[in-house]
């Protein structure tokens, strides 16, 4: 696994008012739009395109498109949405699929309660949204859910990582040809005893939607 980690003053920024707990979630919910615009500047640098003519009102040259199939956004139910906007900034004719994952507080085990994707992935492009990389254990099984379906071409972006989360998804994708790459917006300290990231910014869904 390749693993990407932007150095930016403006993610450093977005991501300290995302961390304070005073910042409610109308204002939270902009700043992870707009990280995850910064983000997917450095997502999509392998983003799959191709040369086209075009003509200026000087004179004719050559261009770049997105090549088709489109690539596939995938954010993880519930708090990958908040990234999706920021992500679709970017890449407007991109598609999205949904995948929803969760986790058991108590257990902190993972199971899939929705899936709104194409049934083949295979030759497409697929970008994997979930703000926190925590123990790794839900994004290693969307990444697996995804390779199961024929993807071989994976960028995950999460905003905040724990570097228990990066080993295990490193260890989990070590398999994976050609390999995933995991873009981050910071590496924290560690994860505490009931699965949160250290210093982190809290529960990112609660965060973004309130706890419902
Ligand atoms: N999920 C969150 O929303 N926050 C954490 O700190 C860990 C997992």
């Amino acid at each position: 696994m390749r693993v990407v980690h932007p150095d930016h003053p403006l993610i450093a920024h977005k991501l300290t008012y995302l961390r304070d707990k005073r910042t409610d979630s109308p204002t939270f919910r902009r700043l992870a739009e707009e990280l995850m615009t910064l983000l997917a500047y450095e997502a999509t640098r392998d983003v799959r395109v191709e040369p086209f003519e075009i003509e200026t009102p000087v004179a004719p040259t050559t261009g770049i498109k997105l090549s088709n199939p489109k690539p596939l956004i995938v954010p993880i139910l519930r708090a990958g949405l908040g990234m999706l906007e920021g992500m679709v900034r970017l890449l407007p004719s991109a598609e999205v699929g949904f995948l929803g994952m969760q986790r058991d507080e108590e257990t902190l085990a993972i199971t899939t309660y929705a899936n709104r994707l194409p049934a083949d992935l295979s030759g497409r492009q697929v970008y994997a949204l979930d703000p926190m990389l925590a123990t790794g254990g839900s994004m290693a099984d969307a990444l697996r859910f995804l390779i199961d379906r024929g993807a071989s071409d994976i960028t995950a972006v999460c905003l905040l990582a724990a570097p228990e989360g990066i080993e295990r998804l490193q260890r989990e994708m070590a398999d994976v040809a050609p390999p995933v790459t995991l873009v981050v917006g910071a590496i924290d300290e560690r994860l505490n005893e009931h699965g949160y990231i250290v210093p982190g910014l809290g529960d990112a869904g609660d965060r973004l939607y309130g706890v419902v």
